[in-house]
């Protein structure tokens, strides 16, 4: 894997257009033009509710303008039991006791008699979860309250929604799978049990890896033993879906079997065998989380002429266009299966993070999603940080501190990017990618499976204030020497362990990349899988413009990159945090 990261761009004195959209995604629904005058008003709701499981449900809501046409709307209903509304999706939602309501948002206000809104929402509930008995539009009253929707909640949770309909969050509430290699390496590793029952990500990072590499297990073997564990309760899988043509543009560790032209073979070898398994209707009940094409996309924005970070290889992959119509072919295809959940690799802050990256990104995120056949409508969500280190959270500073006169953004270590670190990045990054026209409901996951940093190393609280640099260097969790090392980082240790629904915007921390296989071989290692050998890997290199010409940081001895590396599973364990 390598997490290709870019040098800053150094966008002093460069507008805020990023910072303009996030405002404006956060708005908030008050202003709400209930329709003056005479014009006749009329309306039916339709509220289902579609998941429930103990403690709480999904709803999804449904209603028809019967009047005259409307520029805005906002729909008011009463709890009848404790419901309290948790979050919601394509309307704004206040709650005060039992009364809710939702107003609509930028792009749904305007309905025309006879057409429709629809949003959702996830609530607590104990006891019953009757459907309301009224609803206003406008302040009118509807018809039909609850129409056609299930007055009784469905008493046995959880439920998954019918055929064809997707959960908001998949992880809610839900299994993630264990997978069984992964877990005998961890639990043979000295401490290795304490960790080895966690999910970690199957990576199909070859053909051969659909029906098994050699003895391993293939595609099929991990979804039968997926239903095995799931034992009936809804139940996530996680995928990787990993072999572009001309894979890892920027770097040379995880370079793939494909040529940089070999695109049908990436549409009928490997896309169209993997959704031909995942559409088996045996596999219908289980939550296949397919995260796409990790490291490809944003190398088109910033390892491309005229960037100074350019490689010729991923000129080549933005002339041709396979990476564009590789992820919209992938995203397509494994999108029209009512159980597969899309999540896009979005890098991470320490790459995607600066002005010019951001919103670079994602309009090249929206450029993928629509190619192929492919619609926005496709994605469920997108990843960040996946393999790489970025911590979760620092705590000990924040973007907008100032010390002696000068901002954190200053400071060597963050160079003027925007965040400090992949929660808040992520979180801004999602309202980004719904304000360049990705649905208002995607979910963000954050790979946390070796961004710890904790050990005897980790600050205990902010650094001298003698300048940004002390301040910063001081107090900062992540201790690479840069932030763009990428390889088998020293000092790294696990991160959050696995959750769903962590924080806003977020559908869970992922272990996506399994702690303890390797980054990439510290020196040249034959193989046949394509791989090269990067020298961000070997820990006497001097380092590159991408990491502004620093060391590696990478640990010495690493095997080839998804290889286990014993001496990296230990550094992990050892350094994790929150600690074992
Ligand atoms: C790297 C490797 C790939 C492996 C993955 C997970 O990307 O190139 O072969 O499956 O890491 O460890």
């Amino acid at each position: 894997m390598s997490r290709t990261p870019t040098p800053p761009r150094r966008a002093r004195g460069a507008a805020l257009a990023a910072f303009a959209l996030v405002a404006a995604a956060a708005g908030t629904a008050t202003a709400l033009d209930a329709p003056t005058g005479a014009a006749a008003a009329g309306c039916t709701v339709d509220y289902r509710i579609q998941t429930a499981w103990n403690g709480g449900f999904t709803a999804d809501v449904s209603v028809t303008n019967t009047g005259d046409a409307i520029s805005s709307w906002k729909l008011e209903w009463s709890f009848a039991g404790d419901q309290k509304v948790t979050q919601g999706w394509n309307s704004t939602i206040t709650q005060s006791g039992t009364a809710a309501s939702a107003a609509n948002v930028s792009y749904n206000g305007a309905l025309a008699t006879g057409s429709s809104a629809s949003f959702g929402f996830n609530a607590s509930v104990t006891g019953s979860n009757a459907v309301p008995a009224a609803f206003k539009l406008n302040g009118v009253t509807c018809n039909s309250p609850g129409g056609g929707g299930p007055t009784d909640p469905p008493t046995d949770p959880p439920t998954d929604p019918p055929a064809g309909a997707k959960v908001d969050n998949p992880y809610a509430n839900a299994g993630v799978y264990v997978n069984p290699e992964w877990s005998a390496k961890a639990a043979a590793e000295p401490g290795g049990s304490r960790v080895s029952n966690q999910p970690t990500g199957v990576w199909l990072d070859r053909i051969a890896a659909i029906e098994g590499v050699g003895t391993g297990m293939g595609l099929r073997d991990h979804l039968d033993e997926a239903l095995r564990q799931a034992a009936g309760r809804p139940f996530v899988v996680q995928l990787v879906i990993y072999n572009l043509p001309g894979r890892d543009c920027a770097a040379l560790a995880s370079n793939g079997e494909l040529g940089p032209t070999e695109i049908g073979r990436y549409q009928s070898e490997y896309i169209d065998p993997i959704a031909a398994i995942l559409a088996d209707s045996k596999y219908a009940g289980l939550r296949i989380v397919t995260t796409v094409e990790i490291d490809s996309l944003p190398n088109l924005v910033t390892n491309v002429t005229p960037r100074p970070t350019v490689t010729p290889q991923c000129d080549v992959m933005k002339a041709n266009g396979n990476y564009i119509k590789g992820v919209g072919y992938a995203l397509n295809h494994l999108g029209a299966i009512p159980n597969v959940y899309n999540y896009v690799d979005a890098g991470h802050h320490g790459w995607i993070g600066w002005d010019d990256n951001f919103n670079a990104s994602a309009q090249v995120f929206k450029q993928a999603a629509t190619a192929e056949g492919s619609t926005v409508d496709k994605v469920h969500g997108f990843i960040v940080n996946t393999a790489n280190y970025g911590a979760l959270k620092e705590n000990n500073f924040t973007i907008n501190d100032n010390v002696a006169g000068k901002s954190v953004r200053e400071s060597k270590w963050v160079d003027w990017n925007r965040y400090v670190d992949e929660q808040s990045f992520a979180q801004a990054f999602r309202q980004e990618l719904v304000g360049v026209g990705f649905p208002s409901g995607i979910g963000m996951l954050i790979d946390t499976s070796r961004n710890g940093w904790g050990g005897s190393a980790r600050p205990a609280g902010p650094g001298p204030q003698t300048s940004v640099d002390t301040y910063v260097d001081g107090g900062r969790y992540d201790r690479r020497i840069h932030l763009g090392n990428w390889c088998n980082q020293s000092g790294a240790g696990l991160g959050e362990r696995p959750k769903a629904a962590p924080a806003a915007g977020i559908d869970a921390y992922v272990w996506m990349k399994p702690p303890g296989e390797s980054d990439g071989s510290s020196k040249e290692i034959p193989n046949n899988q394509g791989k090269g050998f990067d020298r961000m890997c070997d820990p006497t290199y001097t380092g590159n413009p991408r990491n502004n010409n620093h060391m590696s940081g990478a640990l010495p001895n690493a095997p080839l990159s998804g290889d286990w590396f014993s001496a990296q599973f230990q550094e992990l364990l050892k350094n994790a945090n929150p600690a074992l």
